[in-house]
């Protein structure tokens, strides 16, 4: 009979290194930044390679001989900024044209941060030599390619050409990099998507006097169409926010935080920018409690959604987790208790919430027992349990828990589908969104172990070559959503699922195919891999760096690396890894309360775990058992000698753990 040895040894304490794997960081390490690169040039001219990175300064400059002629530069990957020329000509005109993909490079038009016509080229009128930069509100928010063309009659030349990077604002130039977290693994497609994830949340972390690249109230209150584009409306209140795209809509939207605060968290711990967007939704919170859809100046619009409400509650909820910072969950609380009860009133005599608000994440059919709305509000009274106790509310933690009880018990038996392995969108359809089905596990709606691994393997029979569909969306592929679902795969311990969806989904296609900046990740497109999103008419629209694609990096951090933070800024954690097909694994990241990491190896039939935790932190440690075993004899710590058995998904915990080093060796004898 084979038998584990567990072993369990406490190591001195060593002083945390520097954060290790730099050199997948795809932020800049300064803010001037040039292009690496020519992507396609037109008409006569000369010495394109001048303006390269690695060639400046060369002496050299880039003549554009004639009206037309062009280059057009790749940076490499998508950045943020202002352009910057240093131009030897002594008169001309020259227009700059920025794209994300290589879909819409034009020497005449950029991709789009509007509606339904794409945005004009930047001018550059020549008077005299020298330095030229763009105006402060021609920021523009994310491109890969730019392009330089002479829109004059004679001859130009331009010595040299960079962006100064505008994203992260409040961080100096040389500490982009500056990661509080890492994640690595034997699979580089995995490393490459936790690190995108990261960059993108940089990307899309903005100058708040630099928001709404839309021109919403013009185009949505006054029906009237800007033809320019610029960046000059103030969104939140302090130097820097989190907005939802890089380069369009640079708003504040609380469904895109939900997945995009956990990634930053784990990557950057960029904690203000956070709670700057979250401030300027709650000034705009109404006397009845609600919050709004978006920011200023979206919040003018004055749509309500329930889902959204509710992620803005999350987000608090949240920033308080991840942070520990009380004195700000007590400044927010009766706000939050307003909001609580607001979605509350829109449960009725069923223990369901019947949605009469539809706007949400641009998905279609949004209403009555909606079982994405029921979810996320169960999930969110779960989360006012645990504040209003920190809070000493009781009576709000007992109200909550029999509203939360009573959801449970009504949407499982109105709205499950025992034939099909998945919930309906309400009680009027057939239809199985994926929204509702990833939000029924992530939430804790769904209990049966059973039914969690039904969802998981219904949801994963549906995936095409390009990735998860939402049906309730026409189809369209969500990465937004797509977030939750991986959530719901690694939730049911199908982690092979789960890293299958990564590696299809996010780094095969949405990092490497030629038409995306293989750094930042895209909002939504087709099942059929077209670029298009279905609720824009205008494919140029899109926004290939968009916070709410970036689920892997948190889901990677806190299943695979498996460190969970279970209460304010990890004061208590679980570290329970997934192995999948993986062999080795090195994650952490740093809270106020210092760092959390979690490295591990399967060499043959030996599993290995090596943690670090805060001193003054409790935990728990979840052990996979290699291969097929369900029983351990650990020979070392806590357990010392005890023969143990694995639990129904083959692990063995160990509780009360004080912070600091361990290691656990699990070997086959
Ligand atoms: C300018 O060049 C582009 C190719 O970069 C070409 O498509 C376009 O027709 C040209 N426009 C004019 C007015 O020559
Ligand atoms: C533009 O500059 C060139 C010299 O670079 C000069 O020959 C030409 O006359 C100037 N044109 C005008 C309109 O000033
Ligand atoms: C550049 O010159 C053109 C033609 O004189 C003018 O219409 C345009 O407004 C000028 N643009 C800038 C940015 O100065
Ligand atoms: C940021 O990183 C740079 C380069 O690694 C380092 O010199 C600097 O001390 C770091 N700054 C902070 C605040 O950690
Ligand atoms: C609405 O349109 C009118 C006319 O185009 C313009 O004068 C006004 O400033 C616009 N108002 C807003 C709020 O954009
Ligand atoms: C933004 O720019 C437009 C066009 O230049 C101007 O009309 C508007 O007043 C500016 N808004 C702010 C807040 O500066
Ligand atoms: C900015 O701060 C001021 C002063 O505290 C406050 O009145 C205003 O509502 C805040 N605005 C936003 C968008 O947070
Ligand atoms: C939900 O509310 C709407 C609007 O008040 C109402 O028309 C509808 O009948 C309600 N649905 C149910 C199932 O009660
Ligand atoms: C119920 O769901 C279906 C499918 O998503 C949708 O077409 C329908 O509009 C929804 N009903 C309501 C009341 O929103
Ligand atoms: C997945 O594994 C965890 C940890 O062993 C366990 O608590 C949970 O019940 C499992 N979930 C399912 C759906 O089997
Ligand atoms: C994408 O970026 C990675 C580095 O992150 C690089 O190794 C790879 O060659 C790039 N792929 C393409 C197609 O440029
Ligand atoms: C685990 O058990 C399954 C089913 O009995 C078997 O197919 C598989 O080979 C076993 N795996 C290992 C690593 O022993």
């Amino acid at each position: 009979m084979m038998q584990l040895v567990l072993t369990l040894v406490s190591l001195a304490v060593v002083t945390a290194a520097a954060v290790p794997y730099h050199q997948y960081i795809l932020s800049p390490s300064s803010r001037t930044v040039r292009p690496v690169a020519i992507y396609a040039q037109h008409g006569p001219l000369t010495s394109e390679a001048a303006l390269l990175e690695g060639h400046h300064p060369s002496g050299q400059s880039l003549v554009l001989d004639v009206f037309n002629s062009s280059v057009t530069y790749d940076f490499g990957k998508n950045i943020a900024g202002l352009v910057n020329l240093d131009v030897t000509s002594q008169n001309g005109s020259i227009g700059v044209t920025f794209t994300e993909s290589s879909l819409w490079v034009s020497s005449s038009v950029c991709d789009a941060t509007a509606g339904t016509w794409d945005d004009p080229p930047l001018v550059f009128n020549i008077t005299s030599p020298g330095s030229y930069e763009a105006p402060r509100d021609k920021e523009r928010g994310a491109f890969r390619y730019l392009t330089v063309v002479n829109l004059g009659t004679g001859k130009l030349s331009i010595k040299d050409l960079w962006v100064h990077f505008t994203a992260m604002p409040h961080w100096e130039g040389n500490e982009l990099q500056n990661y509080t977290g890492w994640f690595h693994s034997n699979d580089d497609k995995l490393n490459r998507v936790w690190y995108a994830g990261a960059y993108t949340n940089q990307l899309v972390t903005i100058d708040p006097t630099r928001g709404d690249a839309i021109n919403v109230i013009g185009v949505i209150i006054n029906h009237s169409r800007s033809d320019d584009w610029r960046l000059n409306t103030t969104i939140t209140n302090g130097t820097s926010t989190l907005t939802d795209g890089a380069k369009r809509d640079r708003l504040v939207w609380s469904g895109d935080m939900s997945i995009a605060v956990p990634g930053i968290a784990v990557t950057t711990l960029d904690l203000i920018s956070i709670r700057n967007a979250l401030d300027s939704l709650f000034v705009l919170q109404s006397a009845t409690g609600q919050l709004p859809y978006a920011g200023y100046p979206f919040s003018e619009v004055g749509i309500v959604s329930f889902t959204y409400h509710l992620y803005a509650l999350i987000g608090i909820a949240n920033y308080y987790h991840w942070s520990g910072d009380q004195s700000y969950l007590d400044s927010k609380w009766a706000g939050w208790k307003s909001g609580m009860e607001w979605a509350a009133q829109q449960i009725d005599a069923t223990g369901l919430a019947n949605i009469t608000t539809s706007a949400d994440w641009l998905r279609f059919g949004m209403g009555g027992y909606n079982i994405e709305a029921n979810s996320i509000l169960f999930y969110t009274l779960n989360l006012g349990i645990e504040l209003a106790q920190i809070e000493k509310d009781t009576i709000a933690a007992d109200r909550w828990a029999q509203l939360a009880s009573d959801i449970q018990g009504a949407a499982i038996p109105l709205l499950w589908q025992p034939s099909v392995g998945l919930f309906r969108d309400n009680e009027t359809t057939t239809l199985a969104p994926q929204d509702g089905n990833a939000w029924a596990v992530k939430s804790g709606l769904v209990t049966s172990p059973s039914q969690v691994v039904q969802i998981s393997t219904a949801l994963q029979a549906r995936w095409g070559p390009f990735g998860a569909p939402a049906p309730e969306a026409a189809d369209a592929v969500s990465p937004f959503i797509s977030g939750f679902e991986l959530e719901t795969h690694f939730m049911a311990n199908r982690t092979d699922a789960a890293l299958s969806l990564v590696r299809n989904m996010w780094a095969d296609f949405m990092l490497d195919d030629p038409r995306m900046t293989n750094s930042t990740f895209i909002e939504g497109y087709s099942v059929t891999g077209e670029l298009h999103y279905a609720p824009y008419a205008n494919d140029p629209r899109i926004s290939h760096a968009h916070g709410w694609s970036t689920g892997p990096t948190s889901s990677l951090t806190t299943f695979v690396g498996g460190i969970q933070i279970l209460s304010n800024a990890g004061a208590t954690w679980a570290i329970a890894p997934q192995l999948g097909d993986l062999s080795h694994v090195d994650a952490g990241f740093s809270t106020s309360r210092g760092l959390f990491s979690s490295k591990w190896s399967v060499v043959g039939n030996v599993f290995r775990l090596q943690i670090t935790t805060p001193k003054g932190t409790t935990g728990t440690v979840g052990l996979p058992l290699p291969g097929n075993h369900t029983q351990a004899t650990v020979t070392g710590g806590p357990l010392r000698g005890a023969a143990v058995d694995g639990d129904a998904a083959g692990r063995v915990w160990i509780d009360g753990l004080q912070g600091g080093e361990y290691e656990f060796v699990v070997s086959g004898m």
